[in-house]
């Protein structure tokens, strides 16, 4: 069996490739850089490198798992997520470039209160979006809720890793309930990438090895949305901001959604592939527990 870079390289490609693999040059690479816990660019430089044996049958067990769809990052055990690595686990989603449109639509908000601020994550999954916002925001501290207990595990470790956890709570429910009990807490802004697939939708394979919770919401895929709109005005301030991720063509249905709970959407913006991806809502009746 081929021991070198080189060799171990072409040869995890022309297995990636026959699987029909979309960028087998670039997992087979990947894969073998996580493997071996060198960088990219020193097997790039270093074709002639010993691939040692142990190194060997676990790089080949995992381009045999990647050649049947399954994630690369759940291999690697990590994602890049608004220039941070995330520990990720089959426990949460994977982290998707779009969701920076939405911590940037947090960060522009953030930016105008001129006092330290409170922050509502919910269906927080690896952290990535609560942990962000942290890590940019130096006097922000965070709740983040999951009905997930093995992904508010996830966010912890990573909230050990950024160095946040002092100013992360984390707790275990549907979107607001676990503060519904026994507090009158407000939040300066709640942010949420729920799941938003419809149950008997199809979705890429890749996908299929994804939480069920993190990506299915129903017959439509609005079932969180709702919950979200009928029980989070609540736990706002009065000048609060609900900032929404939105799947593709959803948009328009989540700000009908949000108008018939009161929400009032002040702005959308769309991600890098222009669709349509975030909404910032405002409410408009008078908080209270019974809006
Ligand atoms: C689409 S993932 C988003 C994860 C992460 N925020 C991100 O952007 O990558 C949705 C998350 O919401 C959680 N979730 C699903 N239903 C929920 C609910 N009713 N209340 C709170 N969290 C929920 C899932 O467990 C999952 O972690």
């Amino acid at each position: 069996m081929a021991a070198n870079v080189r060799d171990v390289l072409r040869e995890a490609e022309e297995h990636l490739d026959r699987h029909n693999t979309k960028m087998p040059r670039h997992d087979a690479l990947l894969l073998l850089s996580a493997v071996m816990g060198q960088r990219v660019e020193t097997l790039l430089a270093h074709p002639e490198l010993h691939v040692p044996t142990h190194d060997l049958s676990t790089y080949w067990e995992w381009l045999q798992k990647r050649a049947r769809n399954y994630p690369l990052q759940y291999l690697t055990g990590r994602q890049e997520f608004f220039g941070r690595s995330f520990v990720v686990s089959p426990s949460v989603l994977i982290p998707r470039p779009e969701t920076e449109t939405v911590v940037q639509a947090c960060l522009d908000f953030l930016t105008t209160l001129e006092r330290p601020a409170t922050v509502l994550d919910i269906g927080t999954g690896s952290g990535c979006i609560a942990l962000t916002l942290l890590c940019e925001v130096s006097n922000l501290t965070a709740c983040a809720v999951d009905t997930s207990r093995e992904a508010l595990q996830v966010a912890m470790q990573n909230s050990h890793n950024l160095n946040c956890s002092d100013r992360l709570e984390l707790l275990q429910g549907s979107t607001v309930d676990p503060l519904l009990i026994g507090t009158s807490r407000r939040f300066d802004l709640a942010v949420s990438n729920p799941p938003y697939v419809a149950r008997a939708d199809s979705v890429e394979p890749e996908v299929e090895h994804e939480p069920g919770q993190a990506v299915f919401a129903g017959q439509d895929g609005l079932q969180v949305y709702s919950e979200i709109f009928s029980k989070t005005a609540c736990v706002l301030a009065s000048t609060g901001r609900l900032i929404l991720e939105a799947g593709f063509g959803q948009a328009e249905k989540i700000a009908r959604l949000g108008k018939e709970n009161g929400w009032h959407e002040m702005e959308r913006r769309p991600d890098l592939a222009g669709i349509d991806r975030c909404l910032v809502l405002h409410h408009i009746g008078t908080a209270g527990p019974t809006q």
